[in-house]
């Protein structure tokens, strides 16, 4: 069983502990440390952020993280998302011991079940990057339905989900 457990004094050595592929550390800006690290300044600057350690079976497996903020970006200027409210992944790992056996795909779908119920504030949109050459990222996202925006940015793609309706509808089992 897969659960979104929030990060406490149980969890974070281990969360922190967690680790990818040599060959997939391209594939992620930052770090689970400062991932956490970062979650309190955004929290601070007043935009809801929130890390969550992937449980397995009771393991923990991985790590993700989204925010709530305004999609406001100078980049998205022309795009129909510009200045809308937003969900935005800012981060998700598995440990590279627990890769392929769904985990990844099954986290993602709880942490978007979680975002459909807009729990900072309504919001029209869940967008992410990912790296151009992350195959299985650009896989995964395009199965929850999210398109690609054309809008890269250090090497990683913007991809966006419309929330008009319920994004878990499309998914299949
Ligand atoms: C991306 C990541 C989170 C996926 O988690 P995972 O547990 O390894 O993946 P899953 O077993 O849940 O597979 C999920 C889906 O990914 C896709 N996928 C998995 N391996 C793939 C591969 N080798 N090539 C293409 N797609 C692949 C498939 O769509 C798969 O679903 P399916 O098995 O139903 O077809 C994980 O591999 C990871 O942490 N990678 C390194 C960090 C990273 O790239 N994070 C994403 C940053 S945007």
């Amino acid at each position: 069983m897969i659960e979104l457990r929030k990060i406490t004094g149980d969890n974070i050595d281990e969360v922190i502990a967690l680790e990818v592929r040599e060959n997939q550390k391209d594939f992620i800006l930052t770090t689970n440390l400062r991932s956490i690290a970062d979650a309190y300044v955004l929290n601070e600057d007043g935009e809801p952020t929130i890390p969550f350690a992937i449980y397995a079976d009771g393991v923990v497996v991985g790590f993700l993280m989204y925010s709530y903020d305004i999609l406001d970006h100078e980049s998205f200027e022309n795009e129909d998302f510009y200045r809308k409210m937003g969900y935005f992944v800012r981060h998700i790992m598995i440990d590279k011991r627990y890769q392929g056996k769904q985990y990844g795909k099954l986290a993602f779908e709880k942490m978007l079940m979680d975002i459909e119920a807009m729990p900072y504030g309504e919001a029209e949109y869940v967008a992410l990057f990912y790296h151009t050459s992350n195959l299985t990222a650009k896989t995964l996202y395009a199965s929850f339905g999210f398109l690609e925006t054309g809008i890269v940015q250090d090497n990683s793609m913007l991809a966006i989900k419309n929330l008009d309706g319920k994004i878990t509808e499309s998914l299949v089992e």
